[in-house]
């Protein structure tokens, strides 16, 4: 592919410099709305909260509030972007992990809800206050995601409340004073079936049962978290997202039928799904070397783009203006790491330096999971917006190493 959005990569990357992250607004609108529509055809009473860690740029935040969006914050620097962007208050979760006091400071003086990862967290809040609504964070004991780093319910996770534990929780919380009360899941990222959804919907409404029943508690939000997923490879198909919607919101209803839950609201918090194929990576090649193997390198590394070396991840790469892709090749950035590599056994068209090269699905967890690491400048950022491109973050610079330093 050689633009985006009809504007020539070679002349965005000539006029904004590489590496740097372009987000298609457009692409964004589409996403947003195509799940929006699903979600309303089966389950009316749905919201989505977009979770600010996948990309969060304040261009891309104000944006994704004015498409009617909540959010969902995991820090109190997410929550301060939220509100400076546009998202309401009463739009906004925030969940933390290992919530400090001074997050749970910053939660009540925002005034958001609280979704808690534990009771500890609990004890923590209620030495600060009892708030009025409350959710807790549950661990339904089984989790997929694409692969196991991004696996986040099981045995092996570090987040939330076993669900076998999730009745005390609930129970604390409501003799403590706790009145209003909603159920929350986050169970793994990038999930392509809907099946899967429709499976732990099922579970997290069989937990809840069992907690708020015995308690004679109405949940008023069932949140089940993020995890839409994107094909990264080209023989993976795109989730059905009308199909997850249906199966989501008949889990839901049969289970809150069956139990007298009433109608609670239904709340997603998809970050991946929003914005992941809506931003490419753009990249230049910096050297070929025909060692023991053929290496590419790029100006862009795992400080750029860390997903690949962080936990495998793949991400589609295409170089502009060549398709026949006759090699293969070991793409790597220019990181003191030898794990600093986006792909091995690549096939890869004859490149030479100066060429450009186009990371596909980089808008989720690109440059909200990059660094400075050997003292590379973060890239900027492009947002294109009713056809135009607009600078949105500059590149960093010296001045931006130096700062707080004493
Ligand atoms: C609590 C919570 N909600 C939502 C998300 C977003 O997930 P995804 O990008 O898979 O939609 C995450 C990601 O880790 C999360 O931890």
């Amino acid at each position: 592919m050689d633009n985006i959005n009809g504007l020539d990569v070679k002349h965005l990357a000539e006029e904004f410099g590489t590496p740097i992250y372009i987000y298609d607004c457009e692409q964004i609108k589409i996403n947003y709305t195509k799940l929006k529509k699903s979600l309303d055809r089966y389950y009316s009473k749905n919201s989505i909260h977009y979770s600010l860690k996948a990309n969060s740029n304040l261009r891309i935040l104000e944006y994704i509030a004015t498409l009617g969006a909540g959010a969902d914050c995991s820090s109190p620097v997410e929550l301060e972007l939220a509100q400076r962007s546009g998202f309401t208050n009463s739009k906004i979760l925030y969940t933390g992990n290992y919530e400090s006091e001074e997050d749970l400071k910053k939660a009540i003086e925002f005034s958001v809800r609280i979704n808690l990862d534990d009771i500890s967290s609990f004890k923590r809040l209620i030495k600060l206050t009892v708030p009025e609504i409350l959710s807790f964070r549950i661990n339904p004991g089984i989790g997929k995601g694409g692969f196991e780093g991004i696996t986040t319910a099981g045995s092996d996770a570090k987040f939330g409340v076993p669900y076998e534990m999730a009745y005390d929780a609930y129970k604390l919380a409501k003799d403590v004073g706790v009145k209003r009360f909603g159920i929350h899941m986050m169970t793994g990222s990038n999930n392509l079936e809907p099946y899967y959804f429709a499976e732990i919907v099922e579970k997290l409404m069989t937990i809840a049962g069992k907690i708020f029943i015995p308690l004679d508690i109405q949940p008023e939000y069932v949140d089940i978290g993020g995890g839409l997923g994107v094909p990264y490879y080209d023989d993976e198909k795109e989730l059905d997202i009308e199909l997850t919607a249906k199966l989501i919101s008949e889990a839901l209803k049969e289970k809150s039928a069956k139990f007298g839950f009433g109608e609670p609201e239904l709340i997603l918090e998809p970050g991946r799904y929003i914005i992941a194929n809506a931003g490419y990576l753009i990249a230049k090649v910096t050297g070929v070397k025909k060692s023991y193997k053929t290496f590419v390198g790029l100006d862009a590394g795992m400080n750029t783009l860390i997903r690949p070396a962080l936990y495998g991840a793949f991400h589609k790469v295409d170089v502009y203006g060549k398709t026949n892709k006759t090699n293969l090749v070991t793409l790597c950035g220019q990181i003191c790491e030898n794990s600093d590599i986006f792909a091995k056994n690549l096939p890869f068209p004859e490149v030479e330096d100066g060429d450009i090269v186009i990371f596909h699905n980089s808008g989720a967890y690109g440059y909200s999971m990059s660094s400075n690491y050997n003292n590379r400048m973060r890239p900027a950022e492009v947002m294109i917006i009713n056809g135009k491109p607009q600078l949105i973050r500059r590149r960093e610079t010296l001045d931006d190493i130096l700062t707080g330093i004493i």
